[in-house]
């Protein structure tokens, strides 16, 4: 990992060794915590910060359902995150802002304990092999399911949650793949460890909802928006695990996985087992958007050097 040298913690700039957390902190012991994951792009014009406003107001919501008191604005997150990556130097990267409950009393209810805010940036390749964005992976249906509505809030991004979602990449890596998809308690495809899923059959695209279990991606949003533009009928439905081997193409979405054709299911090759046309389409609109190769009409790029210096540079 090529790392910052320098952490966001709770208003300052620290150096990367010295952002510690004592043993005590609530969430080691419970996963109390919240996260977000963003990619910036080199772009001609310099490091460009992908859709940085949509994933600052999901931290703050996963916030509100996990009723952790954020210190912060979501303008001044976005201020401290483009300030890390400024200051940091990074002409690309992925940034992990990551709000916790620290220390203070051991026991559940950890409300009386600190909230400590992280923003931590880090250079990061293709997330499943730098092969996969342009021949796909092959993945498994996972014995595990995503937790059923009620038993957790999948519309928040909250660390403990993510047990789920290791479970999910464990068993699909021993068993030989590069990802798992888990079905939802009602056996209907949800989504990947860490991605969302379209589904393509005869020209008509599926995607799962919020019913479904799955995190409500940002890319998922991006991708929704592309396939508009492009004209193609979106179809939210419930996606039985079948059709995942009858579909004519799939791709996962996701900030690491950024859009990665899936070429077979459960050993049985999807469509011709190459990314399809579909597929190809949203991939180059994604693609020449996030590296500043192409307009960027729906303003989805925040320009590192272009944005406003903080108050006190
Ligand atoms: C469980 C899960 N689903 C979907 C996604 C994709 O979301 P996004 O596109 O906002 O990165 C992620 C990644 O954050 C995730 O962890």
């Amino acid at each position: 990992m090529n790392n910052g040298t320098l952490i966001w913690r709770n208003g300052e700039l620290i150096r990367w060794e010295d952002a510690t957390v004592h043993v005590t902190t609530h969430a080691l012991h419970y996963g109390s915590s919240v996260f977000e994951g963003i990619r910036a792009y080199a772009t001609p014009q310099g490091p460009a910060v992908f859709r940085l406003q949509p994933h600052t107001k999901r931290l703050v919501n996963s916030c509100k359902i996990a009723r952790i008191d954020l210190p912060y604005s979501a303008a001044e997150l976005d201020t401290a995150v483009l300030e890390t990556i400024r200051q940091n130097g990074h002409e690309s990267c992925y940034v992990r802002p990551l709000v916790i409950r620290g220390i203070g009393r051991m026991g559940l209810e950890g409300r009386h304990n600190s909230v400590d805010t992280y923003i931590i940036t880090f250079e990061w390749g293709r997330y499943l092999g730098s092969d996969a964005i342009d021949h796909g992976v092959d993945v498994q249906v996972s014995s595990w399911r995503r937790s059923a509505p009620g038993t957790a809030a999948s519309l928040g991004k909250i660390g403990g949650q993510y047990v789920n979602s290791q479970f999910i990449s464990m068993e699909a890596h021993d068993n030989g793949f590069s990802e798992g998809i888990a079905l939802d308690i009602n056996g209907y495809v949800s989504e990947g460890a860490g991605e969302n899923i379209f589904v393509m059959s005869d020209g008509i695209v599926y995607t799962p909802g919020a019913w479904n279990s799955i995190l409500l991606g940002v890319t998922r949003d991006t991708v929704l928006t592309i396939l508009r533009d492009l004209g193609y009928e979106i179809r939210f439905e419930p996606i039985a695990r079948d059709m995942l081997y009858l579909a004519d193409e799939i791709f996962f979405t996701g900030t690491a996985a950024e859009v990665t054709p899936i070429r077979s299911v459960d050993r049985i090759k999807v469509g011709t087992g190459q990314p399809g046309p579909i597929t190809k389409a949203v991939q180059e609109v994604f693609f020449a958007i996030t590296s500043g190769q192409r307009e960027d009409h729906h303003g989805w790029l925040t320009h590192v050097r272009q944005s406003q210096p903080t108050l006190g540079d």
